[in-house]
């Protein structure tokens, strides 16, 4: 079994474990929409495509197994470096990389490393395709823009 089958098979498992069908529905949109969308940007940006992909399925993990999102992003790099750990075939340094970017995914103001931003803009992305006819957030507009720009459709 390839090693995002192991993870996507981990969320999952999480996801159908929720009582509550609303927050399951969430998370799968959520979670794979992110996932994707990370594999697009490393694809352009010539990061680790299946690393970026993990990290998206990951990044809010911590919200759906645990119902809370207090301070997700710090409490969730633990979590997902313990999952990344049981899997037992992702390297120390791998699970180093992914663990930090779910770390800094939600300071989108500030600038990481290449690998962390992706998972930001990743996130962002999500929200804003998922219905591009609605608003977006006034603390996403910035980094959106930026992503259209990138990808020049504007
Ligand atoms: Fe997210």
């Amino acid at each position: 079994m390839d090693r995002i089958k192991m993870v996507q098979d981990y969320v999952d498992e999480i996801l159908q474990s929720s009582v509550n069908k609303i927050e399951r529905e969430c998370g799968y949109k959520h979670l794979y929409g992110v996932s994707q969308a990370c594999a697009v940007l490393a694809m352009k940006r010539n990061e680790n495509v299946e690393l970026a992909v993990v990290a998206g399925l990951l990044h809010d993990i911590y919200r759906y197994k645990m119902h809370d999102s207090t301070d997700h992003a710090h409490k969730g790099s633990l979590l997902a470096a313990d999952i990344l750990c049981s899997i037992g075939s992702f390297s120390s340094d791998e699970i180093d990389k992914i663990s930090q970017a779910i770390y800094n995914h939600s300071d989108k103001t500030n600038r990481n490393t290449l690998f962390d931003e992706i998972l930001k803009d990743a996130d962002v992305l999500q929200h804003c395709l998922y219905n591009p006819l609605a608003c977006v957030a006034e603390h996403e507009k910035d980094r959106f823009r930026m992503l259209k720009e990138e990808f020049g459709l504007i």
